[in-house]
């Protein structure tokens, strides 16, 4: 039975309480906190930055799986490492060099993920595939939460599980965006390991954070 991961996105979160919003999610049964940074530039929104993450980092042991819209990121990439983020990840438009922002993340040895929105093609990351822990694939073009799963990116995480099981690597498969408890059972099917959810994990269910985890967990 494949153990299912769940990142819970906390874009959804009260922003004025982040550090119990974010205690909630562990007491939860949280595996990672998904954090979505924006920049107002590579994405039609703004969210938070290094301080924040630094400020959050004492109320939780989870990995910090920081989701990174912004450009350029290369050089911001030093910052959310010794911010605390555990996971990087980027999206290939975002660099000029995507080997050299992977290699950077290396050097301050976290894992590196790489983001494909939903028209962007596994091609721009198959050359560095081997040296990638995470592909994000999104579900939703980024930038908001409460967007609806677009369906069409099933094929790809197929496609992803393929070149995964072909070549017997290691990478995880992560799905981000419209994410609830009638799409999660086919998504999990498709080869998802990590479940990224927002609004289905603080809104269904009178905001109950565990038992919401809990039955996405259960599909
Ligand atoms: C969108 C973010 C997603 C989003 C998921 O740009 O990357 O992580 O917050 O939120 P829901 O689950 O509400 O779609
Ligand atoms: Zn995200």
């Amino acid at each position: 039975m494949k153990k299912i991961q769940i990142s819970p996105s906390i874009l959804s979160a009260d922003f004025s309480q982040l550090g119990n919003e974010i205690k909630k999610l562990e007491e939860g049964g949280a595996d990672l906190i998904h954090v979505d940074v924006m920049d107002g530039h590579f994405v039609p929104n703004l969210t938070i930055g290094p301080p924040v993450i630094e400020n959050l980092r004492k109320y939780t042991k989870l990995p910090f799986d920081v989701h990174l819209m912004i450009s350029p990121v290369h050089n911001y990439i030093e910052s959310y490492a010794r911010a605390g983020a555990d996971i990087i990840t980027i999206h290939p438009e975002a660099t000029e060099n995507l080997k050299e922002t992977i290699i950077l993340i290396k050097k301050f040895s976290k894992k590196v993920g790489v983001s494909l929105n939903p028209k962007t093609e596994i091609n721009t990351l198959i050359d560095e595939i081997e040296n990638i822990d995470l592909v994000l694939v999104m579900s939703v073009n980024p930038g908001f939460g409460g967007q609806k799963f677009m369906p069409e990116v099933l094929d790809k995480i197929k496609e992803l599980k393929k070149i995964k099981d072909e070549r017997q690597l290691k990478f995880n498969i992560e799905v981000d965006g419209g994410i609830n408890f009638n799409n999660s059972k086919i998504i999990l099917k498709a080869g998802a390991d990590i479940l990224v959810s927002g609004t289905t994990i603080f809104k269904e269910n009178n905001g109950d954070i565990k038992s919401n985890i809990e039955k996405l967990k259960s599909m």
